[in-house]
């Protein structure tokens, strides 16, 4: 059992201000070829416009992430999606709040409203369609019928293509004042934190248990970005697929406590990790979801192997 250190509860009520989903992340790292081939590598669905790498999913035309080339691999900016009836609400939102708008950075296309949190990261709310999933994703239980071999050849195991992005856990020098922040302005719930060491958000209009999360640090930075696959299987033959295209170091397979899901996290080129998770907790719409205060390593990991050492480490702090 998971030591609840306390129920923080709901502070939702209908009708709260809130982005939808997280729309968009974008880092810079130094060599965009190898980023290309890793996330392709990852099963993403990658394509380059205008020195930029779009990551993608397969059957979907969202790009999710983009990747430019910089002098180190560094968090450039998140963008949350909000409801074309929310754009005028949460400009005055940011006002009564003293959050100042700025332009948006140099070179990009846009017509969001572009802000800072409280330690510097640029943050965009711009009208699009919701990414997030409206409903629990379906888990696939790959069982066969008495009499039916139910595994494949390893060779005719096939590829691992995500479907969608669940969640993106960030590096953040004070996760007190990220919640805060990140509640406060942007509308989001908090689902379920570790003290002032992890917390874990949610959106308010129907997201997994987590679309954000924000660890302990001594600056921001991207830990992992996490991919959604259909069952406990693909989640284990990608990891596989991974390390025989020689991105073999991680962490997995293993289930968390809170969020649930089970996870395979890989090691990218500059340190963080790409993440394979299915059947994570779903927090509908409107719900008054009872958010806890747990201890930390009881709720990290309910089985699975030790994590690797650094696994906690900011590569991203200069
Ligand atoms: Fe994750």
């Amino acid at each position: 059992m998971t030591a609840n250190r306390g129920i923080i509860g709901p502070d939702f009520t209908s009708g709260t201000l809130g982005v939808h989903s997280l729309d968009t992340f974008s880092f810079s790292v130094p060599d965009l070829a190898k980023a290309n081939e890793f996330h392709k590598s990852f099963g993403l669905v990658t394509r380059v416009r205008d020195n930029t790498l779009e990551l993608l999913t397969e059957g979907s035309d969202h790009v999710w992430g983009t990747v430019t080339e910089g002098s180190r691999k560094a968090l450039s900016y998140l963008s949350f999606g909000i409801y074309e009836e929310d754009l005028e609400r949460f400009k005055l939102h940011l006002k009564s709040n003293n959050i100042r708008q700025i332009d948006p950075p140099p070179g990009l296309e846009s017509n969001g409203i572009w802000v800072r949190d409280f330690e510097g990261t640029l943050v965009e709310l711009k009208v699009g369609a919701k990414s997030s999933p409206d409903e629990k994703s379906h888990g696939l239980m790959m069982s066969s019928a008495p009499g039916v071999a139910g595994a494949p050849k390893r060779s005719a195991g096939g590829i691992v293509m995500p479907t969608r992005m669940s969640h993106i856990l960030l590096f953040t020098s004070d996760v007190d004042q990220a919640v805060n922040f990140y509640t406060r302005v942007f509308g989001l719930g908090l689902s379920d934190r570790a003290g002032s060491d992890i917390a874990f958000l949610h959106g308010r209009h129907g997201s997994d248990h987590h679309m954000i999360a924000f660890v302990k640090s001594t600056a921001p930075g991207i830990h992992h970005t996490s991919w959604d696959v259909p069952s406990i299987h693909q989640v284990g033959l990608g990891a596989m697929s991974m390390a025989d295209k020689g991105y073999a170091e991680g962490w997995g397979l293993g289930r968390h406590v809170l969020g649930s899901n089970y996870f395979h996290y890989i090691r990218d080129p500059w340190g963080s990790y790409a993440e394979y998770s299915c059947d994570m907790d779903y927090i509908p719409r409107d719900m008054q979801w009872n958010a806890g205060d747990h201890d930390g390593e009881d709720a990290f990991y309910i089985w699975g192997p030790q994590p690797p050492a650094d696994f906690g480490v900011n590569h991203e702090v200069v």
